[in-house]
């Protein structure tokens, strides 16, 4: 995610490090540090494997930024989470310290402030207080009173994808408009435009985006933001935004620019996160057939099956990057202060330390902490929302569907290798019985 956006889950963080200027090579990096592992082997659901040669060999290794910075990649569990966990570490990252995406030094600058409101790239006392303002439109409870409205919402794309002649995208019929519905509708955005989000979303999340056409497009989805904060303000509605926008707080109200930046934020990361996970995860479940069996034998395993999902499929692919604010050591060794650091999610959730077998789909994993949400004080403020999506859409799906299958080989669908957000382009799927 990432607009502030697309910044945001992805390790292409957005503002200048607490130290740029004190950003120095990794301690022996004389030599070309290695990139970032991005290359998958054949089964598309793995990490690359260079992740277990570093997490046995080098948990904590140097890596080299696209602008030329060096840096660190941490790939064990251990290590993962107590650097997300750790005060001396910073969100507030530069554009150009992403380890994936090179930009020309314009787009950088433009790119690099952090906006008000935008909190995913703030540290705590700041961070602090916009969490405060919306960890409570989140909660389990708040999710869970939406689950009637959501399983509407499913049981709806899903007969409409009866009617159609087979076979069916997933991702455009069901993965991708079920949770831009629920957002739009959670915080007052008029699902009439998806057309126009989706789109811009798509570009900000793409590694193969160029820096002028990155630059345009967010400023096209903040313009967009604006017009509807300003809609808002004259006409409320029962809606997120309309209640940010109405809060008394003793801080003073919240500026357009936070509004737009907070609203953007809430929007790209809550629907192509939960799409690309219900798309790759009925794309794992296909290709596991004895996990699917059994799925289906027992429904009251979904949310066991759902927390499997999210770790063995981590679609947060990078992983999240964090600055040091001061000197850090992490798995015997010292990152020295203004180093940006690769946190590897995706390797992290796969380590056998953790997990055992941990690169087999388990759906029967009695006791799972992924990190797929993240961790420390930027773990996903919409996780639960996620998973009463997800439960609900694998849910009907599989029991509306139950011979559903891939309509093509798996060769041919096209993972989004070229995304910050991992998952499928589209899953052609078909199934038995008439067209209804
Ligand atoms: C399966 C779906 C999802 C996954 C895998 C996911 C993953 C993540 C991860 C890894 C982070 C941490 C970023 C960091 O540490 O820098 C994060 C943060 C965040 N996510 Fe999600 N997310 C999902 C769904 C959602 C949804 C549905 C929403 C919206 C309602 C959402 C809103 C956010 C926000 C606002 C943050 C920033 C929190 C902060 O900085 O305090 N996410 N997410």
């Amino acid at each position: 995610m990432n607009s502030d956006v697309s910044a945001d889950l992805q390790p292409m963080p957005s503002a200048a490090p607490p130290h740029a200027d004190q950003v120095e090579p990794a301690e022996g990096s004389e030599g070309a540090d290695p990139r970032l592992p991005v290359d998958r082997g054949k089964c598309p659901f793995d990490p690359p494997a260079e992740y277990k040669r570093l997490r046995d060999e080098d948990p904590v290794s140097r890596l080299a930024f696209p602008d030329g910075s060096a840096g660190w990649l941490v790939s064990r569990y251990a290590e993962v989470r107590s650097l997300l966990a750790d005060p001396r570490t910073s969100s507030q990252l530069g554009f150009g310290l992403s380890p994936v995406r090179e930009l020309p030094p314009e787009a950088q600058e433009e790119l690099m402030r952090v906006r008000p409101g935008q909190f995913i790239r703030m540290d705590p006392p700041e961070h602090t207080r916009y969490r405060r303002l919306l960890t409570g439109q989140f909660t389990v409870r708040r999710m869970n009173a939406l689950t009637p409205r959501i399983e509407q919402i499913v049981a709806d794309h899903l007969d409409a994808m009866g009617k159609m002649a087979r076979p069916v995208d997933l991702v455009e019929n069901f993965a991708l408009p079920v949770p831009s519905l629920v957002i739009c509708e959670l915080l007052g955005v008029p699902y009439t435009d998806r057309d126009l989000f989706q789109r811009l979303s798509r570009a900000l999340l793409s590694m193969t985006t160029d820096g002028p056409t990155l630059v345009r497009v967010r400023g096209e989805l903040m313009q967009y933001m604006l017009d509807l904060v300003r809609a808002k303000r004259l006409q409320p509605g029962d809606d997120l935004l309309s209640g940010l926008i109405a809060r008394e707080d003793p801080e003073g109200a919240l500026t357009d620019e936070e509004l737009v930046s907070i609203g953007n934020l809430l929007l790209i990361a809550g629907h192509e996160t939960t799409a690309n996970m219900l798309a790759l995860g009925t794309l794992a479940l296909l290709e596991h057939p004895a996990q699917l069996a059994a799925l289906r034998a027992d429904p009251s395993m979904i949310d066991r099956a759902v927390e499997e999902l999210l770790r063995y499929l981590t679609i947060v692919q990078f992983g999240v990057v964090r600055t040091t604010a001061e000197d850090v050591e992490v798995g015997g060794r010292c990152i020295r202060a203004g180093q940006p650091v690769v946190a590897s999610l995706a390797a992290a959730n796969r380590d056998p330390q953790h997990f055992p077998d941990p690169d087999a789909l388990d759906l029967s994993r009695q006791y799972s902490p992924h990190l797929a949400f993240g961790h420390g004080v930027h773990q996903c403020l919409g996780q639960q929302l996620a998973r009463v999506e997800m439960k609900a859409g694998f849910t009907a799906l599989l029991g509306r569907f139950p011979s559903l299958r891939l309509a093509v080989p798996l060769e041919q669908v096209r993972m989004r290798d070229d995304m910050f957000i991992y998952g499928v382009h589209e899953l052609p799927v078909t199934w038995d019985g008439e067209q209804e």
